[in-house]
């Protein structure tokens, strides 16, 4: 039996279970055959048996949380764009933004979190909104938060240089007004560029509290084609965990049908022509009531 038969057959389903626990993701049947790839390319890397590889992964060292990094960037979809749908975007830019911040006018703050943030694309697209929709933005305490599991697109979210296809769709005037053009490549000019932090944070991981991540207050939080990758009771459980770190009136807004059939009976579900978007009730106990 060749080695990657051998691994197929005795430690796919641990594995499986293993990346469920530590990511969220959920590793289809269609996939299968990706995944035994992926881990066996890291296998050779490191010259290790499927079964020590599994003792690895398994442990809670540095050195396995380095290679999670590594098996991470492998099992990840990055694909992200600029403005990516333009009727959520719409939505953003003409009822949501403009209510929370008339709503927040007497504080001029304002805390907006991009979950499963890549590259950085759809934080900086919020950057732009902000700034065409809030002249007195150096008035205003803005915080834009994008957070990844995966350390190297949070690395080039940092360094805001993008390829044309990030640009897809993207309104020429805002191509010319917010980036620089770097060779064959964009770059986000600073004034927008500073506003983002990027940072890592697992979204599955129990309790955001117990990170630096400064996750919690938020006005809005958009987490969009990142639960298309997980299991159904870890949709569940990170729903709950975005309901807490919103603020009351706070909005969630997720990709279209990511999270239909899961119960969303703590929020206040709002359908508008564009798209669907969650809010955190003003009373909590009133919406289960
Ligand atoms: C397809 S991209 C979506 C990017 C952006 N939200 C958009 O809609 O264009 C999915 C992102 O979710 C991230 N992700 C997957 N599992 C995660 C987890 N457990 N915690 C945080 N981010 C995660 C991936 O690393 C990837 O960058």
């Amino acid at each position: 039996m060749s080695q990657i038969e051998s691994f197929k057959s005795g430690f796919s389903a641990s594995f499986g279970q293993l990346i469920a626990e530590q990511t969220g993701l959920a590793i289809r049947p269609s996939a299968q055959a990706a995944l035994y790839q992926k881990i066996f390319q890291r296998m050779q890397v490191l010259q290790l048996a499927s079964p020590e590889y599994y003792q690895l992964m398994n442990s809670k060292t540095s050195e396995s949380d380095r290679e999670w990094q590594h098996l991470i960037t492998l099992l990840t979809n990055p694909e992200s764009y600029f403005f990516r749908d333009k009727e959520q975007f719409s939505l953003l830019k003409n009822s949501i933004l403009p209510e929370l911040i008339q709503r927040n006018r007497s504080t001029q703050t304002l805390r907006i979190c991009s979950a499963g943030c890549s590259t950085g694309e759809e934080a900086y697209s919020l950057a732009i909104l902000l700034t065409e929709l809030l002249p007195d933005q150096e008035q205003w305490n803005i915080k834009i938060l994008g957070v990844d599991i995966n350390l190297e697109v949070l690395q080039k979210a940092k360094l805001g240089l993008y390829r044309s296809w990030s640009f897809r769709g993207v309104d020429g005037r805002i191509q010319q007004r917010y980036f620089q053009s770097r060779g064959h490549e964009y770059q986000i000019i600073p004034s927008i560029r500073q506003l983002p932090q990027f940072q890592l944070l697992n979204l599955v991981q129990p309790d955001f509290s117990a990170t630096a991540v400064d996750f919690k207050d938020m006005d809005l939080i958009l987490c969009r084609n990142v639960f298309i990758y997980f299991e159904r009771s870890t949709i569940c459980a990170v729903l709950d965990r975005l309901y807490h770190a919103l603020n009351p009136r706070g909005y969630l807004l997720t990709g279209h049908a990511e999270v239909y059939d899961q119960d969303l009976e703590n929020f206040q579900v709002k359908v508008f022509p564009e798209s669907i978007i969650y809010q955190h009730p003003n009373d909590p106990i009133a919406v289960q009531e």
